[in-house]
């Protein structure tokens, strides 16, 4: 029998994904909807994620939501409509963050700014991932949640709402992980690196930075997402960040080596 063929348990597995409606959250849900999971793509924006559920491979499996995840109502709104239509959820992607924008530098960023980045990643992402935990323990069952993280998490971005909310979200995972280990509810964080995917305006030129030569897109995290996710694939994997951002990190002030040829 083939080990990668079946990664997921249609009968079962249930997703619910966050920022579904854009880049990497959309990448993500659309890959499990592939695989045959019923997956609520959550998101702020009713356009975005209209979109989203036409372009799924199996659109009878994609259930749209739309609400602001910064208020908890909301996150609750969102899993009594997951839980209504598919019952229990077994895995969660949290991919929402708010638009980043440069001029939001430490000395400019405002008190909505700052906590509505606080509120959609961290607050968000930690009581709706919660909520699933309370019922998959009530019921015995095995879950898996990843949270996109950043590179930010351990770096400066020059924008301190956004890395400051990244930081704590990526211990959030080992915490979580920590706690849920004995339930069978593994955490983990997916770390994007440079993706020209909507959040993160590129500038081109950023490629010679990166080993592999080029920006990342969506779709290059979708894969690493689904083997992590996936409770046959990664049975035993549980609070650890998976970086997906070709080499990019690797980058600091030496530059490669000239080779000849
Ligand atoms: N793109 C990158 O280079 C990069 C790098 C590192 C980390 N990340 C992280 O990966 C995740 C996805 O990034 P992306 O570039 O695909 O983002 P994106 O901006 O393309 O998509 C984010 C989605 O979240 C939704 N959203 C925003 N606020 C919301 C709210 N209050 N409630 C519900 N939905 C809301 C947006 O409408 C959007 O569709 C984010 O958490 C981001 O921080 C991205």
């Amino acid at each position: 029998m083939s080990l990668l063929s079946t990664p997921f348990d249609p009968a079962r597995d249930t997703a619910v994904v966050t920022g579904a409606g854009n880049g990497i959250g959309r990448a993500i849900a659309l890959a499990l909807v592939g695989e045959g999971v019923r997956t609520v793509l959550a998101d702020v924006s009713e356009e975005r994620v209209s979109a989203a559920v036409k372009a799924a491979a199996r659109p009878e499996l994609a259930l749209p939501w739309v609400g602001d995840l910064s208020s908890l109502e909301s996150c609750d709104a969102l899993l009594g409509t997951a839980v209504a239509a598919f019952g229990q959820v077994t895995h969660f992607v949290h991919s929402a963050s708010p638009p980043r924008r440069e001029a939001d530098h430490a000395l400019a960023v405002d008190r909505t700014t700052w906590q509505e980045m606080h509120a959609v990643n961290l607050d968000a992402g930690f009581h709706l991932s919660r909520e699933i935990a309370k019922r998959l323990i009530a019921a015995k069952q095995p879950g898996s949640f990843l949270f996109l993280t950043s590179l930010h998490a351990g770096t400066p971005r020059n924008l301190p709402h956004y890395s400051t909310a990244k930081a704590a979200m990526a211990m959030l995972v080992k915490e979580l992980a920590k706690t849920y280990g004995r339930y069978n509810i593994r955490v983990n964080a997916l770390v994007p690196g440079a993706i020209a995917a909507g959040g993160f305006i590129a500038d081109p030129s950023l490629a010679r930075h990166i080993p592999l030569g080029r920006l990342g897109e969506a779709d290059d995290l979708a894969p690493m997402a689904l083997a992590v996710l996936s409770n046959k694939l990664s049975a035993y994997v549980t609070g650890a960040a998976f970086v997906v951002d070709g080499g990019l990190s690797l980058t600091n002030w030496f530059e490669p080596p000239e080779l000849e040829g």
